[in-house]
């Protein structure tokens, strides 16, 4: 059994759910072309090294360095991993640890949890929920990573002021650095200047580097998720085993053997001919839940973008949106069924959950219950993705079946790099930059301004 995660689109086609709705032969031909031509302009561009995402599994030296630091920071016995990070610098992290330890980590034993620390990531400025995770987390028994790529962002820079305060009050300045990593852009003549490098220098901290040419929402696989994934005791040699497959297999030119270049063309085809300006990620495990968080950024961040390659204005970009099965069957899919017919559905099915749970021979008496005695709650979930799927179906509504063998470092790699090069498929099918995020800089330098009014007028 191949424990690759695999994609079927069979169920977007028009013979399943009419021209209307589902892509044609005709249609798909079209766009296999496309699909080929740009798959070779991919491969060009990866030669001089445009997009670093690809290649980031290949840095084995980096690994290798992530695991001793990390090992270095376990024996001194920390207790609490805090991330100081938002957007990319946080997302990654957050859908690997939820996938590989499952809901509820922070609340079992130091033991259960096999000596690594609590995690929490924090990705807002909530001032009651930082203050609250302060409180949880005492800074002699912490190990903060502070994350930034421009090494600039106002909610990192922020959060790390008040940490940095919190520490010097409460230990030595020259053991900050046993509680402090920062991870950012690398120094050099062509990179953009971190504010992170003088306050490493200043704390003699350790230091990782995003590569210039990785973007953050395409940052999982470097340090930015392999140095708090292996403080998490994952192993972040099989994480790279899944990305070095699915490389492979999203090398391949051929559209039909491609996942990646499957998810990307059913949505702009969908999108672009049959109006479905929606795409929903719903996979049915709780443990992929912040998965689905995390490709709404990646797809939104990526693809939403006033203007194409060429300067005209084309406002483009399918809103993603997260669910779950099988909970959101009793909150979205009366929508998802019966509302406008303008999403494509992408439901994750993991075939072994390694726990099935049965369901006990009891209350005999009830003889409505006998469909389920017997049986397990794992025999339940997959009953409901098989009924949610064919219902959608029967309402002609397009369902993108992405399975999972199991939930391990290996096919959670997979996945994720999966969806990270369909990703860039999709730019080149948008024809924009799904590597920039210009909408974003502008409500920054405002807030920016704002805070600065404030304090001239404060004085
Ligand atoms: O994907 C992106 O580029 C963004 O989401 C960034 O990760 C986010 O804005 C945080 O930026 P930085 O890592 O520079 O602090």
């Amino acid at each position: 059994m191949s424990k690759n995660v695999s994609i079927d689109i069979s169920l977007c086609h028009a013979n399943k759910i009419s021209p209307s709705h589902g892509f044609t032969d005709k249609e798909l031909e079209v766009l296999v072309k496309q699909i080929k031509n740009y798959h070779n302009e991919i491969l060009q561009e990866r030669k001089i090294k445009k997009y670093g995402f690809f290649e980031l599994y290949k840095d084995k030296d980096t690994k290798e360095r992530i695991k001793k630091v990390a090992a270095d920071f376990l024996n001194h016995g920390i207790e609490n991993l805090v991330i100081l990070g938002i957007g990319g610098s946080a997302l990654g992290i957050t859908a690997l640890n939820t996938a590989l330890n499952g809901p509820y980590y922070n609340l079992l034993s130091r033991e259960c949890r096999k000596g690594s620390p609590r995690l929490f990531v924090m990705d807002n400025i909530d001032p009651t929920t930082f203050k609250r995770v302060m409180e949880l987390c005492p800074p002699e028994k912490t190990l903060y990573n502070a994350i930034s790529k421009s090494g600039e962002t106002a909610e990192t820079m922020c959060q790390l002021l008040i940490i940095l305060k919190e520490l010097e009050n409460s230990i030595s300045p020259e053991k900050i650095k046993e509680h402090l990593v920062i991870t950012t852009s690398p120094k050099g003549e062509n990179a953009p200047k971190s504010l992170l490098h003088p306050i490493a220098e200043k704390y003699g901290t350790i230091q990782f580097e995003i590569p210039l040419n990785v973007g953050g929402r395409f940052s999982v696989f470097s340090p930015v998720g392999l140095f708090p994934a292996s403080l998490l005791g994952f192993d972040i040699d099989a994480l790279a085993e899944g990305c070095a497959e699915m490389d492979t297999i999203c090398s391949n030119p051929s559209f039909e053997n491609n996942p990646a270049y499957q998810f990307a063309g059913t949505h702009y085809i969908l999108d672009k001919d049959k109006g479905k300006k929606i795409s929903v990620m719903m996979p049915y495990s709780d443990r992929l839940k912040d998965i689905a968080d995390w490709y709404c950024q990646l797809w939104a961040e990526s693809l939403g973008k006033k203007d194409d390659i060429d300067g005209n204005e084309i406002f483009n970009g399918q809103t993603p949106v997260k669910a779950l099965g099988v909970t959101d069957q009793h909150s979205q899919i009366q929508l998802y069924r019966e509302g406008p017919n303008d999403k494509i559905i992408n439901m994750v099915l993991v075939k072994n959950f390694g726990e099935n749970l049965p369901v006990p021979k009891i209350l005999d008496e009830i003889p409505e219950l006998e469909y389920i005695r017997g049986q397990s709650m794992g025999d339940l979930l997959h009953a409901e993705f098989q009924g949610t799927k064919d219902a959608l179906t029967l309402s002609q509504r397009p369902v993108v079946l992405l399975q999972m063998e199991e939930i391990s470092e290996y096919t959670v790699a997979q996945l994720l790099y999966m969806l990270e090069v369909a990703t860039a498929m999709a730019g080149k099918l948008y024809k924009i930059n799904a590597f920039n995020q210009p909408g974003v800089e502008e409500g920054k330098k405002i807030a920016r301004r704002l805070m600065l009014e404030k304090k001239q007028n404060l004085c």
